[in-house]
């Protein structure tokens, strides 16, 4: 038998999601829901579909490996040089790349914990050790949801290529504000690479969170990640990028890129998403109030939920959250549970989450 290395071995094996068809069929519903993966409810906007139908003539040929329009696009809308963005297959490839440009096996990566599920994982491959931090509560008497900066810059050491920050963190939704993130940033050895993970920035209403990019300026050892997963809408196409102050860092992560991976229709589409920005904006917009309804509804149900910035709620309901999601899924609706610990929902239609509030009345009286 040929082994895989230790590092792969120790692994968890690959869980994939729960689809709601599949589920629809077990439990004999027409219709599960799913609010698991933190994806828009929207279909992609008409100039996508469009720009996607275009693209698909020529997929004979290979994408640009560089994808040069896109990274044009990105760096005259943010006001940055072409040679400090990079897109990836979506942001996750991304931070594995930002791990193999940086880590050697002895070195190491700090983040918050509980996190984005990646990143113990992308340390693990690289051969890294990964230093993980405990949220702290955000609200007097709260549960641990939110980033402890003070702690994260004690843990770094002389062996730290990598710190993540998750802003807003997966799965609990909170924001580290600015002044806050300026001391930490301020406090970071210039030899080791911080990235702003903003997967869910366009869904930020706090105008005290700072934006990133903005905070990057003049700051060469920090690098920025975004997506066009979550507001964009295009999860199933993979595109993400980063933006980094120094362009070595960006010379570095591209250097690690899979050629090719970024798809021609994934490029076709992103640049078209960006040309519909004023329309993403407004779907955010009614994200935001839903995120506002359903905690206003979960509150009133006498639940602990997060301050969340994102497009996603929080709740901490501990040694309930096995039992609960599998409650809920019994009854037709897919959230995330991370055992122990809480349960993530992601922001649907309005219609979604009234079918979810609606399975979690029922589900609060099976599992109380
Ligand atoms: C914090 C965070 N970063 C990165 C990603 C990866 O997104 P994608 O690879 O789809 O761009 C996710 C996806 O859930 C995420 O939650």
């Amino acid at each position: 038998m040929v082994s895989a290395r230790p590092a792969v071995q120790a692994l968890p094996a690959y869980k994939p999601g729960r689809n709601p068809a599949d589920l629809a069929r077990e439990i004999g519903v027409d219709r599960a829901i799913k609010l698991a993966s933190n994806e828009v409810a929207f279909p992609p906007l008409p100039a996508v579909v469009q720009a996607l139908a275009a693209a698909a003539g020529a997929s004979n040929r290979y994408p640009d490996n560089g994808a040069l329009v896109l990274t044009e696009a990105l760096a005259d809308r943010y006001g940055v040089d072409p040679a400090q963005v990079v897109p990836g297959a979506g942001s996750v490839m991304l931070c594995q790349q930002l791990a193999q440009s940086y880590c050697d096996p002895g070195t190491s990566i700090a983040f918050a914990w509980r996190s984005f599920e990646m990143y113990p994982l992308l340390a693990q491959v690289a051969g890294a050790r990964a230093v993980q931090v405990p949220l702290v509560p955000g609200r007097p008497d709260g549960a641990a949801d939110t980033h402890d900066l003070d702690a994260l810059a004690a843990a770094i050491d002389d062996t730290t290529r990598l710190v993540f920050v998750c802003n807003p963190n997966n799965p609990t939704g909170t924001a580290v504000r600015r002044a806050e993130l300026e001391s930490f940033l301020d406090a970071v050895p210039a030899d080791t690479l911080v990235v702003l993970d903003e997967a869910y920035r366009e869904f930020v209403t706090d105008p005290d969170v700072p934006d990133g990019l903005e905070l990057m300026r003049g700051r060469p050892n920090v690098a920025v990640l975004r997506t066009f997963s979550k507001a964009w809408g295009l999860a199933g196409l993979r595109v993400g990028y980063l933006v980094a102050e120094d362009p070595s860092v960006a010379e570095a992560v591209r250097k690690t890129h899979v050629p090719f991976s970024v798809s021609s229709l994934a490029q076709a589409a992103a640049v078209a998403a960006l040309s519909g920005d004023e329309e993403v904006r407004e779907r955010c917009a009614a994200v935001v109030a839903e995120r506002g309804r359903l905690t206003a509804a979960l509150e009133k149900r006498g639940l602990e939920v997060s301050e969340s910035q994102a497009n996603f709620v929080w709740l901490p309901v501990g040694e309930r959250a096995a039992g609960l999601a599998a409650a809920l899924e019994a009854r037709a609706v897919i959230t995330r549970p991370f055992a122990g610990e809480g349960i993530r929902v992601t922001v649907g239609t309005p219609e979604e989450d009234d079918v979810f509030l609606a399975a979690l009345d029922d589900a609060l009286d099976a599992v109380p």
